[in-house]
């Protein structure tokens, strides 16, 4: 390897995979993104990314432009040109059980050792039960071909959708698990940049880096279903939460952030990570672990129902034959990511009790209607509110939030609104003459 100018390989282009190839070529290496699906190879090497991430394309199709970086579903030639090889494959739930599918992983590590042809560091970044990268390290030594120096390290990914470009080019922390100071020469290269920003460096082993991920996202997971939780007090004690959470916020050891409470995490990520983390401290008798993050999820898919159950109650008990408008299929603002998204759950659920429900979201309209085709979909805030019995404000778009109650209740039969993000100027909506519901703050 030449730690001065390490070439790169990113096998899968998905969210992370796309976002960290680019992020490596604007970091100023050669990079080759390397994916089996030939329709992303193709959108991506044309310069459209396949998702709706905010600065990814400016980046993608400038990079494109220095021939720094490639797409192909050549795999063999991808490898052999190139010393740093990361895995950033998709590590879905398994269809029967909460166990994280590692098949994606497997095979892009195996095929990156298969075609080695000189010494190289594999990065894992995709993220894994604890135990995975241990056993990848056997993958790798029984696959690589015999002399060469190759070395199976862990580096966890923790960008949001969203702010996947920020999040990649300026981490919180960059942690290496397993390095050899050889290995983490070159990675200490590889985030030079960053680094010298001020990024720290965590090195630690391959366990330790694998459950750093997912204890993240645990945390994080927990800390909305606390709030969550807390909203239930509020509610039934006649106080409200955004002005509670506020103040828990001053609270340095607290902090203010993921103390939104509402219809709570959805998303590729949260939902999955803590369902493998049950799973996973179960196998290893940690049944402690287990148990808390079982109720986390529990409060969680609850503030569905809760959701539901409201918009019932707002229709004197039963949603047959009303029109309900809902704003947000997203799991949040600022992507068109609708993988386990609350939004559509509550939707789809109010669908089944025979409403007429139509959704309008800015970016995921598309996502939405290929996962809920059923639904019925507007192309405006307009259309979505227009004569409906009841409005769900379900994820907080900008245009939602900054919306004109004024105008908006004007097109309604019932101007009646329940703000499930808590994002809502409650006294605006109420001024305006809406019927005004939020959770947590029932009487704000
Ligand atoms: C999450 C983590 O935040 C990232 O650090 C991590 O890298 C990523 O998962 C991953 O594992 O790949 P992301 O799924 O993009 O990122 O979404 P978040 O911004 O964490 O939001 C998750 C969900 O929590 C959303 O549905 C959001 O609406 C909800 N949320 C967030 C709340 O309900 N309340 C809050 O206060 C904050």
């Amino acid at each position: 390897t030449t730690p001065s100018a390490p070439r790169i390989t990113v096998f899968g282009t998905g969210y992370l995979g796309a976002t960290h190839a680019v992020a490596m070529a604007e970091l100023g290496f050669d990079v080759v993104g390397v994916d089996v699906d030939q329709s992303k190879v193709d959108a991506l090497a044309a310069g459209k990314v396949p998702f709706f991430e905010p600065g990814l394309p400016e980046l993608l199709e400038k990079n494109l432009a220095t021939g720094r970086l490639r797409f192909t579903t050549d795999a063999a030639s991808a490898v052999a040109g190139a010393d740093v090889h990361f895995v950033c494959v998709g590590t879905p739930q398994q269809r029967t059980s909460h166990a994280a599918n590692l098949a994606y992983v497997e095979d892009a590590t195996r095929v990156i050792a298969q075609h080695l042809t000189t010494d190289a560091v594999i990065v894992g970044k995709s993220t894994v039960p604890v135990g995975t990268a241990a056993r990848l390290r056997g993958l790798v030594a029984a696959t690589a071909p015999a002399g060469l120096d190759v070395e199976l390290v862990w580096n966890p990914e923790f960008l949001r959708e969203g702010k996947a470009v920020g999040d990649t080019l300026h981490p919180d922390r960059i942690v290496l698990g397993g390095a050899s100071p050889q290995a983490e020469a070159v990675l200490r290269t590889v985030y030079a940049a960053p680094i010298a920003e001020g990024s720290p460096v965590v090195l630690t082993d391959l366990p330790t880096a694998e459950l750093v991920k997912v204890s993240a996202n645990a945390f994080l997971a927990t800390k909305i279903s606390f709030i969550n939780a807390i909203a239930g007090v509020c509610e039934a004690a006649g106080a409200d939460v955004t002005v509670l959470a506020d103040a828990l916020g001053h609270d340095v050891r607290i902090g203010r952030q993921f103390l939104d409470a509402g219809l709570g995490f959805g998303g590729g990520c949260l939902p999955k990570d803590i369902r493998a983390l049950m799973h996973r401290a179960n196998e290893l008798g940690a049944y402690r672990a287990s148990a808390l993050l079982q109720q986390v999820d529990e409060i969680n898919m609850g503030q569905r129902e809760r959701v539901v159950d409201l918009a019932l109650e707002a229709c004197g008990g039963s949603v047959l034959n009303k029109r309900v408008g809902v704003l947000g299929a997203a799991f949040k603002p600022l992507t068109d990511d609708v993988r386990d998204s609350p939004a559509l759950n509550v939707a789809a659920a109010l669908h089944l009790r025979g409403a007429q429900v139509t959704v309008f979201d800015p970016e995921a309209g598309d996502t939405a209607r290929r996962a809920f085709p059923t639904l019925g979909y507007g192309t405006s805030v307009d259309e979505a509110v227009e004569e409906c019995d009841v409005l769900l404000v379900l994820t907080e778009w900008d245009q939602f939030v900054g919306a004109d109650p004024q105008r908006l209740a004007g097109l309604a039969r019932h101007a009646r609104v329940i703000d499930a993000r808590g994002k809502l100027p409650a006294a605006e909506w109420r001024a305006a003459g809406w019927e005004f519901t939020g959770l947590g703050r029932l009487t704000a």
